[in-house]
């Protein structure tokens, strides 16, 4: 039991001296370490599988090192000019896969989902990525607040010094959604391109955060293409494990096809 503690501890300590991963939610770190061990890996094979599924949930949609000071100067200093503000905002969306990918269709994207929801006042941006920079596309109540959460301590920082420079009550905060989640009612919870990776850490996961969300309204989003690029019949695959997770709910679902993602407007 000692040696499995200290084995743990020693995983998490190797996994975080990469600067890949020296920012990730020490508690989902211990989380996949733990079950990597438990499949009886020495330690080394341990941290390396640990390493490849953060890799798989996180990094791998970093698309170039996050300069978030510059970033946060760019934002600061177009604040006072929306059209330059979205254009920062665009900039650094577009580097994240995930956020990349939603440029092209952003402003039919939002206009199109929020044309379908009433005022909104509040927002939980679950596995929030760079979603956030979103927000001047959004049709939010004013002072709403939002709410975002990511596995990331320099990006949840970096959100919420954005977030301090929009019209919202905002707050960004490190947090593992599979074992944790804000306990405020929220009228709307995002969650974005985020089940592939939520059923990759725990089977079943996605299902059971639909459920946990305090939240009346979730709008929730697949990839149409791989990180490699190909289609692969990925959206009939997610759009039947989507149907499939919330059969027999008997909750309220809108569909909507975009070029790049598929997405599903719940109301419970
Ligand atoms: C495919 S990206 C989607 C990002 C964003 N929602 C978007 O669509 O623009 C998946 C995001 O989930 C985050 N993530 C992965 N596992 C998580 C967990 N257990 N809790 C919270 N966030 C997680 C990753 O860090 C990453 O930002």
């Amino acid at each position: 039991m000692g040696d499995r503690t200290e084995q743990l501890s020693q995983l998490v300590a190797s996994v975080q001296i990469s600067s890949k991963f020296k920012n990730v939610h020490p508690g989902l770190i211990a989380r996949i370490g733990a079950g990597e061990l438990k499949k009886e890996r020495r330690l080394k094979e341990a941290v390396k599988a640990t390493k490849k599924k953060l890799h798989q949930v996180g990094s791998a949609y970093q698309l170039s090192r996050n300069d978030y000071q510059a970033w946060l100067s760019s934002l600061r200093e177009s604040a006072n000019d929306l059209d330059q503000f979205k254009a920062a905002c665009l900039e650094i969306m577009d580097h994240n896969r995930s956020t990349q990918e939603r440029l092209p269709i952003i402003v039919d994207f939002y206009s199109e989902i929020f044309a379908h929801l009433p005022p909104i006042n509040s927002v939980l941006d679950v596995a929030c990525g760079f979603n956030p920079l979103a927000i001047p596309w959004m049709d939010l109540e004013e002072n709403a607040s939002y709410t975002a959460v990511d596995i990331y301590k320099d990006m949840t920082n970096f959100i919420g010094e954005y977030l301090e420079l929009m019209p919202v009550q905002g707050k960004a905060m490190l947090c593992d959604v599979i074992t944790e989640l804000p306990g405020e009612r929220f009228d709307l919870a995002i969650m974005l391109k985020a089940m592939p990776c939520l059923e990759q850490l725990d089977k079943g996961a996605g299902g059971l955060i639909l459920e946990n969300l305090n939240a009346k309204h979730i709008l929730v989003s697949y990839p149409i293409y791989s990180l490699g690029g190909k289609a692969k019949g990925m959206l009939e695959n997610y759009q039947r494990q989507f149907y499939e997770m919330v059969d027999g709910k008997g909750w309220n679902i809108q569909k909507f096809e975009f070029l790049t993602e598929l997405a599903f407007l719940v109301e419970k």
